[in-house]
């Protein structure tokens, strides 16, 4: 190449787009905020449902935020990354997705009002960093220690969680649930709790209602017994686990068996047969009276295990053949031969029970404990749906608060209180940076607002009634969505995690200074691959 020949330095794809500097900004800014306008409603006991339908006309109801914003299918990329910052809040906590969106929309509202008046993004950015550490610290300060394994205090946490959902009617009983669940699963380590969710099966079941929920100690299976002559209640069940199938190998080449006469017909068919008796057999003379299988069972060997007394389950799923093993201390099998008594799981009952119009095979009094399943019932397929995702949040929060035993009240309490100490702070920061953290005590105070707002209050009186409140040192101040006024929210026992609304403060900041230090948008063009449909060729070149 010759010195002389320049090199073109930025060569983009036909047809990409780039918008650059305040066109950027504001376009990005727009859309997050467009993000956090659709979920607003939805904040709160008092929030709105949303009616999400996907385009084969599939129904969702929901005012979960996470569901909502996964749902709808977003164009825009900072609008994509809203969406991602309610993912991590349900990730990281389970819960606060709502209010984390509706945060960060609000504080590159607050940016943009800023940009306006030239203060430069990453001034911006500094200001709002240096706010959310101290929301941070103000949070850990006010919160409140309890004890994890109080049962009072748990409730109330799920209760709040479940205050704002469809299923709120049945909040108590639900809450009841989640709280047992989570304890029964807790392990200590050292003078720590830890709680693994996936240790909680939740099935669904539609049928009944959601009073028809229930919390099952041990592991529940979609099926019955595959006889109708096995037994339908086995006491101090000896459970044999096995992921091969009970029936005759098929070779594994094309084979062709030359049979000449009725006597040889008869032979072979006896003798398939007696294979089949064989291996029923087996898993009897270790003393198994359940067998859990993960692939299919033979008519045959079905025939002949209920004979023997034992009740089979077959084509269970992988995962829950996992489950039944770490509850039953079991060992999975996979040449029936090498089946000993030792590898049976043990559990006191198992039994098949009628739930709706399907039948279901409960393992209870496991010889692990810590195997629970939440049975879900519900009106319909909706309602189950929306009750699992309610129940989910729950246990997440309990979840939270028994391994971060701290908790805040909630109803914008200590929204309020951030807000306050905030701007207290920022008298202390050089002038723009100033500017910055004012607006994001501005910014945190939209949830407040927004609880009244739902509620059908006056946004503009409570927030003034708990500004004057707050600073007579009534931390605990909030919107009584319920009662309709201001109250103190400790007192209405409206408990949350500390962890949630920590996480809501650092993902909201986090989105909206990425946001905001976007100045540059390059967008490639459509792919070739699929050209709309009235283009011929590539562009009208050819
Ligand atoms: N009885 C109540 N009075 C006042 N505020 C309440 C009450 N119960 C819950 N809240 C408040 O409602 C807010 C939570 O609302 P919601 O559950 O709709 O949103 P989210 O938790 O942010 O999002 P999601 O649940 O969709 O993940 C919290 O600020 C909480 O303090
Ligand atoms: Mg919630």
């Amino acid at each position: 190449m010759s010195m002389g020949q320049r090199l073109p330095i930025l060569v983009l794809r036909e047809g990409s787009r780039r918008s650059r500097g305040r066109d950027a900004q504001h376009s990005n800014i727009m859309a997050a905020r467009v993000i956090a306008e659709a979920v607003r409603s939805s904040l709160g006991p008092k929030g709105m449902d949303k009616m999400l339908v996907d385009d084969v006309g599939d129904v969702t109801i929901t005012s979960d935020g996470r569901t909502i914003l996964e749902r709808i299918s977003v164009e825009h990329p900072a609008a994509k990354m809203m969406v991602e910052v309610a993912k991590a809040q349900d990730d990281e906590v389970g819960d606060g997705t709502t209010t984390s969106v509706v945060v960060a929309g609000n504080l590159l509202s607050k940016a943009e009002d800023l940009i306006d008046r030239n203060i430069h993004p990453t001034t911006i950015i500094d200001g709002y960093r240096k706010a959310s550490e101290k929301a941070l610290e103000v949070l850990e300060r006010i919160a409140v220690q309890v004890d994890p394994s109080d049962k009072d205090a748990l409730r109330r946490v799920a209760m709040t969680s479940l205050a704002s959902k469809i299923v709120s009617e049945n909040k108590e009983q639900l809450a009841e649930i989640t709280v047992e669940a989570a304890l029964l699963v807790a392990r200590t380590i050292g003078d720590e709790y830890r709680v693994d969710l996936d240790d909680i099966m939740v099935k669904k079941k539609p049928g009944e209602s959601v009073v028809g929920t229930k919390l099952i100690r041990g592991v529940v299976l979609d099926k019955g017994f595959v006889h109708p002559d096995m037994p339908k209640r086995i006491k101090d069940a000896r459970i044999a686990l096995l992921n091969s199938p009970l029936e005759v190998e098929k070779t594994e080449f094309e084979a062709r068996i030359h049979i000449e006469s009725p006597e040889a017909m008869d032979a072979f068919l006896k003798e398939e047969e007696s294979i089949l008796k064989g291996m029923a057999e087996k898993i009897a003379s270790v003393g198994a009276n359940v067998l859990i299988c993960q692939k299919g069972i033979d008519d045959t060997a079905e025939y002949y295990l209920a004979k023997m007394g034992i009740a089979a389950v077959k084509r269970v799923k992988k995962s829950d053949l996992e489950k039944i093993a770490k509850a039953t201390g079991g060992r999975i099998i996979v040449n029936l031969d090498d089946l000993r008594d030792e590898d049976l799981g043990f559990a006191g009952l198992v039994e098949e029970r009628k739930i709706g119009d399907d039948k279901m095979v409960f393992i209870e009094g496991c010889k692990n404990p810590r195997s629970v399943t939440i049975l879900v019932r519900g009106g319909t397929e909706r309602i189950v749906d929306e009750a699992e995702r309610s129940i989910h949040d729950a246990l997440c929060v309990v979840r939270d608060v028994v391994q971060e035993p701290k908790i805040l009240a909630g109803g914008g309490a200590p929204e309020i209180e951030v807000a306050r100490e905030v701007r207290e702070y920022a008298e202390s920061l050089p002038g723009r940076e100033q500017l910055a953290a004012q607006s994001f005590a501005e910014a945190i105070e939209i949830v407040p607002t927004t609880l009244a707002e739902n509620a059908g209050l006056d946004p503009i009186d409570i927030l003034s009634e708990l500004r004057a409140a707050h600073e007579r040192g009534g931390v605990w101040m909030g919107v009584d969505v319920l009662g309709g006024g201001v109250d103190d929210m400790m007192k209405l026992e409206v408990y949350e995690p500390l962890a949630v609304k920590k996480q809501v403060i650092k993902s909201a900041t986090e989105a909206a200074t990425m946001i905001l230090k976007i100045d540059d948008v390059i967008a490639a063009g459509r792919s070739k691959a699929s050209p709309p449909p009235t283009s011929r060729g590539y562009g009208g070149l050819g």
